[in-house]
């Protein structure tokens, strides 16, 4: 199995390309089950959770096709199999995106219930509660979410009691072939809604509020071709500016956008680092010593759970005390324990944990259950003294494309064995 070895203690110094957003081109492929096609969708990155969305559709009947070398992904045809089984959706959650197209355009689907997974219990309800508020009848049978609606969906009023990013993704797409008008109130606004909104308008769909917490749309009988530009990743973005301002060196984050970034840029600078807007990106720099700063994740436009894990990385060596509270997740200090073997000094109850920083971290063999976790540890391994070895890349993978090599061309000194 590979592994990450790192020898820390190396400032970054130069350019980092940023890919598109995973999380955005998840729901995009499953958009694709909206329509003939075809959706091009470029910019796309190569990711394992591309594949394995891609082995997801392939398997539903559609034809993908992935041109890595032009990072397009190519999406047509029609669903013959409307099962969506075990083995995929456990191996990514993202799978039961397909629910809500595939009722949507073919009146039926069957998705396997994704079950827990390590950052906490994750249901689905509220996926499955908009469908039936839109006409769509569920049978919950042998693990299987069994879903019909063989006169199509309606336009429902939906109030959503949380925000949840992957239900309103789900009902958004569900909604733009549906019968009448539907009304997403308490919608989630992340940037990946907005980018998945404007390829759905792209493909002929008619949604109003892109951007706002109320999504409204008015169905359409069919949805058309589209060629769709993917938005920058701005967790892999803001993961480079840990990675910039935890070694103390000077970075360049190539496609990055400020306005995707606003809560993670707004508490890097509160802790000493400088963020500056260029024409080809954002600039990472940080000459002087860090400070420690708290921070609490919420949905977007707050901070993203996502970052939480690289952020507390860089509180372990920030002047002082920090709070960090989780509200998203029950269960994501995942981390903490394999940060603590790196010499960190962290005590976490309940949702919030304090980070008293210390002067080095050091090199230690870690590893982690989930993707942001594992590379919080790549960021503390840049930082430590000595040699860091980070095992199940695996989780890695799934989000960060190439990432020995990116890091590796500003500096660090890192590899995989
Ligand atoms: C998406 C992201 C993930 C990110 C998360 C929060 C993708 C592919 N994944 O995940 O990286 O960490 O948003 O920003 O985009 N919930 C329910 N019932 C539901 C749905 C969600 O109770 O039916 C709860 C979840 O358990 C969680 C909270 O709502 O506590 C937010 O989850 P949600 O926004 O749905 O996350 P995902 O879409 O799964």
């Amino acid at each position: 199995m590979d592994r990450i070895r790192i020898r820390g203690g190396k400032p970054l110094s130069g350019r980092i390309p940023i890919g598109g957003a995973k999380n955005a081109t998840l729901p995009l492929m499953a958009a694709g089950l909206l329509s003939e096609g075809p959706l091009t969708l470029e910019n796309a990155p190569d990711l394992a959770d591309i594949t394995t969305m891609r082995h997801l559709l392939v398997q539903h009947g559609m034809q993908v096709t992935q041109d890595k070398a032009e990072r397009r992904l190519v999406l047509s045809g029609a669903a013959d199999n409307l099962e969506a089984p075990y083995d995929l959706v456990r191996k990514m959650r993202a799978s039961v995106l397909v629910l809500g197209p595939l009722v949507a355009r073919f009146g039926e689907a069957r998705v396997s219930l994704p079950g827990g997974c390590a950052i906490g219990t994750r249901p689905v309800d509220l996926h499955i509660k908009g469908l039936e508020q839109m006409g769509a009848v569920f049978d919950l049978e042998g693990g299987y979410m069994h879903a019909k609606a063989p006169q199509g969906l309606r336009g429902a009023r939906i109030i959503f009691p949380q925000v949840s990013v992957g239900a309103t993704e789900n009902l958004l797409m569900a909604a733009t072939l549906a019968e009448g008008t539907t009304e997403l109130v308490n919608a989630a606004r992340e940037p990946e809604i907005g980018d998945l909104a404007m390829c759905l308008m792209r493909m002929g769909a008619r949604i109003e509020g892109i951007g706002t917490d109320r999504l409204v749309v008015e169905g359409v009988k069919r949805l058309g071709a589209a060629t769709h530009p993917i938005i920058p990743d701005r967790i892999e973005a803001g993961t480079y500016a840990c990675a910039a301002a935890i070694t103390g060196g000077t970075v360049l984050l190539e496609g990055a956008r400020m306005v995707d970034l606003g809560a993670v840029v707004r508490t890097l600078r509160e802790c000493g680092v400088d963020v500056a807007e260029e024409t080809a990106g954002l600039r990472i720099t940080r000459s002087n010593g860090l400070r420690g700063a708290d921070v609490m994740t919420e949905p977007f436009p707050g901070f993203a759970t996502d970052m939480q894990a690289q952020f507390m990385a860089l509180m372990c060596v920030a002047e002082g005390a920090s709070m960090i509270t989780e509200t998203i997740f029950e269960n994501r200090f995942m981390h903490v324990p394999e940060l603590t073997r790196m010499g960190a000094r962290i005590k976490y109850h309940g949702q919030s944990a304090i980070v008293r920083g210390v002067p080095k971290l050091s090199g230690a063999p870690v590893m982690a259950t989930d993707l942001r976790a594992s590379v919080s540890l790549v960021l503390a391994g840049l930082a430590a003294q000595g040699e860091t070895i980070v095992n199940r890349v695996y989780h890695l993978d799934r989000g960060y494309e190439a990432i020995e090599r990116k890091l590796s061309a500003v500096g660090a000194e890192i590899e995989r064995i």
